[in-house]
């Protein structure tokens, strides 16, 4: 655990421990590198998986649309997170800006050697270098590493991929990385079932970290850790964020672990974005019913925010058969009539790059 005091944050919580412990963006937002130069682009993005009835399960007979006209951006060295309970469509999103999933419709648009292209229509070489500049993290540690290889040959599988062949300059940059996550170097030695959780998933971004991305899309990296080392993880990874000069995409099922290290944070619904917006206004100010329902669980004085929890009434629907218009409206607290049920509301540019989904916006 790290022992530096000054920039951490006390939150009156149930898991005060941990969130103290993690150092906060609120504090510390302008030590980041980030501009406005961006990574990606996405338009419209939908990902659907498709579900097949009959004999041969060649009757197509719906949608489960996990995401769901998604449009957002990333940009370079910021942290962007993407919250929303589970199965909401993270996951996802995640793998569909990685071309790990092939998008239903939209444009996922990345900045490849400063130009924004479609990924969907990279060639061989693009793909290459897009692979290289974009990892991600998974949420499991204990099934992302082959339990029957050493850890050096399940990283030197992707290091040889991209052209390091010799022995003495695969050990030099395992190493290397095996030190950034605190980790000591024979480690690449073992296996697997020699470490704990929170070890394998230091192992796992290492090995994320080896073929020197600039983009790091963490998909729930600390959800399957002990408490207790949920934030050391999480330091880790800013410091590592600091050093390397990484932008990250950071995926995690309630707002108390992203809202203290993201620039921006982006609010899922049932494969839908309903608000995003920078994260101490998002903080400060939360524009969208369910956003509010999220953060009511993780009260915090210092910033006015109100410690009286908002519960919601039943689980999220299916994303196979959606409600009508708003994804929410079943759920939602400040339900105000039809058009809720009727109309699927536009984003509204409440000013300063906040935006959100909601008919309490619309004519306003
Ligand atoms: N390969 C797949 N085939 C069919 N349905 C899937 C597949 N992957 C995910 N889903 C469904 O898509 C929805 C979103 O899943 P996911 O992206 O994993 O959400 P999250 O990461 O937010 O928990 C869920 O209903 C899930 O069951
Ligand atoms: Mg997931």
């Amino acid at each position: 655990m790290k022992t530096d005091n000054t920039n951490q944050k006390t939150i009156d919580n149930s898991n005060s421990d941990i969130k103290s412990a993690i150092h906060t963006n609120l504090d510390n937002k302008d030590m980041k590198s980030s501009n406005n130069e961006l990574v990606f682009d996405v338009r419209g993005l939908k990902t659907y998986f498709p579900i097949y009835e009959g004999t041969f399960k060649k009757k197509k007979v719906n949608d489960v649309k996990a995401v769901d006209n998604v449009t957002f951006t990333v940009k370079r060295g910021e942290t962007i997170g993407v919250v929303g309970e589970s199965g909401c469509g993270k996951t996802t999103l995640g793998r569909s800006i990685m071309r790990l999933e092939e998008p239903t419709g939209g444009e996922v648009l990345y900045n490849l050697h400063g130009t924004m292209t479609d990924i969907t229509k990279f060639n061989k070489d693009q793909l290459f270098d897009f692979r290289k500049e974009v990892q991600m993290v998974f949420q499991d540690p204990y099934s992302a590493l082959n339990p029957m290889r050493k850890i050096y040959d399940s990283f030197a599988e992707p290091l040889k991929a991209h052209g390091v062949n010799s022995k003495e300059d695969l050990e030099m940059i395992m190493e290397d990385r095996l030190r950034r996550v605190n980790l000591r170097p024979e480690f690449i030695y073992r296996y697997p079932h020699e470490f704990s959780g929170g070890q394998r998933q230091r192992l796992c971004i290492a090995r994320a970290l080896s073929v020197s991305p600039e983009v790091v899309i963490l998909d729930e990296p600390v959800s399957a850790l002990d408490v207790s080392i949920q934030a050391q993880v999480i330091n880790l990874l800013q410091d590592i964020q600091k050093e390397l000069d990484l932008t990250y995409v950071f995926i995690a099922h309630d707002l108390s672990v992203v809202e203290y290290i993201s620039d921006r944070i982006i609010v899922m619904y049932l494969g839908h974005i309903l608000e995003y917006a920078d994260s101490v206004e998002l903080n400060r100010k939360p524009a969208h019913p369910y956003t509010e329902a999220l953060l009511s669980a993780v009260p915090i004085p210092e910033v006015g925010r109100e410690s009286k929890r908002i519960v919601l009434e039943g689980d999220v629907p299916s994303p196979i058969h959606k409600p009508s218009g708003c994804p929410f409206h079943n759920r939602c607290p400040k339900y105000i009539g039809e058009i809720c049920e009727q109309k699927v509301p536009e984003f509204k540019d409440l000013g300063n790059g906040h935006f959100v989904a909601c008919h309490l916006y619309q004519g306003k």
